[in-house]
């Protein structure tokens, strides 16, 4: 795989590939071998153009744990407050040669511009609301390791779909893993005909209940300046998901960060069923994975997770 730019580039058995490797990087942690030469020499450019804690502290310790050399690079403070241009900016950072770059932008399809204009990996770390893959992975990775399998589980996607690529990737993601998905939320942040990508819509939280899985969005407030969007107490009223609507044997997802008092109630953040932590903990050995998919098999010599030549 030369990038990762979309979920929907990816089939079911690369998707297992990816986590399949994070698991063998868990394993490899929990023995004390935090740390692998597999990328040693090859340079790792995050390019971030928007605020993100999660995504981008993943991706410098993965490329880190990788021996990879990384760069991180945040639009606020640099030459972009200037004026200089996207593609500018990947040229000029591009004559450094990094192996791969990492990119975040609030604009869709940025990612798979910046793949014409540079001879480096790209790595999608979500752009605008189209796409988040590696968000999709570490949610597929931790319910793997949490149900065992996807296959035939009911997961609910609850609130924000519109303004969120999070609920894209995991869309195609989950469906690629056998799970039946179901969008609940205010008709106006789910999008009209969505039903076309096979899910099911539901406008009230009503059959909660049905769900293995509930996967909360977030209210995306900074996307919204629309002016028929619900006030965050009238969503947290009839949309948020708190200890009265998720049953005990229930999972539930957030790829945060959390508006806790909105779409979570506290009391469910803190809870059992909650994996939210691990989902975090997750981004590190699924980025892993993905610096490993895209660089270990190209030009720089190649080299087993363990260091030894490929
Ligand atoms: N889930 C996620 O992308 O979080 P960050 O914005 O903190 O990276």
């Amino acid at each position: 795989m030369k990038h990762l730019l979309s979920v929907e580039d990816l089939g079911r058995e690369d998707i297992e590939r990816i986590c399949d490797r994070a698991a063998s990087f868990s394993e490899m942690a929990d023995r004390e071998i935090k740390k692998v030469p597999a990328l040693r020499g090859r340079t790792v450019l995050n390019l971030f153009y928007e605020a993100s804690t999660r995504t981008r502290f993943s991706f410098e310790l993965a490329a880190k744990r990788l021996s990879a050399d990384v760069v991180n690079f945040s639009a606020s403070g640099s030459s972009v407050e200037k004026g200089e241009s996207l593609k500018d900016t990947v040229l000029t950072l591009g004559a450094h040669k990094p192996d791969a770059i990492v990119i975040r932008t609030p604009w869709a399809g940025a990612a798979e511009l910046v793949s014409r204009w540079t001879p480096a990996a790209i790595v999608n770390a979500g752009d605008g609301k189209h796409e988040h893959p590696t968000q999709a992975l570490l949610d597929v990775h931790t319910l793997r390791e949490r149900l065992g399998s996807l296959d035939g589980s009911q997961v609910w996607i609850v609130g924000d779909v519109l303004h969120s690529r999070v609920a894209r990737s995991n869309i195609i993601a989950f469906q690629k893993m056998g799970a039946h998905v179901t969008l609940a939320g205010p008709p106006t942040l789910i999008p009209r005909g969505i039903e076309a990508m096979g899910c099911e819509v539901r406008y009230t939280l009503d059959d909660l209940g049905s769900a293995d899985v509930v996967y909360a969005l977030r209210m995306q407030n900074e996307r919204m300046s629309e002016s028929w969007v619900p006030s965050l107490r009238e969503y947290a009223h009839w949309y948020q998901v708190n200890g009265r609507r998720l049953g005990p044997a229930q999972v539930l997802m957030h790829p945060g960060p959390v508006n806790r008092g909105v779409e979570l109630s506290a009391e469910v953040v803190d809870s059992p069923q909650a994996v939210i932590t691990a989902q975090v903990a997750a981004g590190v050995v699924v980025r892993m994975a993905v610096l490993y998919e895209v660089l270990a098999h190209s030009e720089a010599p190649a080299r087993t997770p363990e260091g030894a030549p490929a």
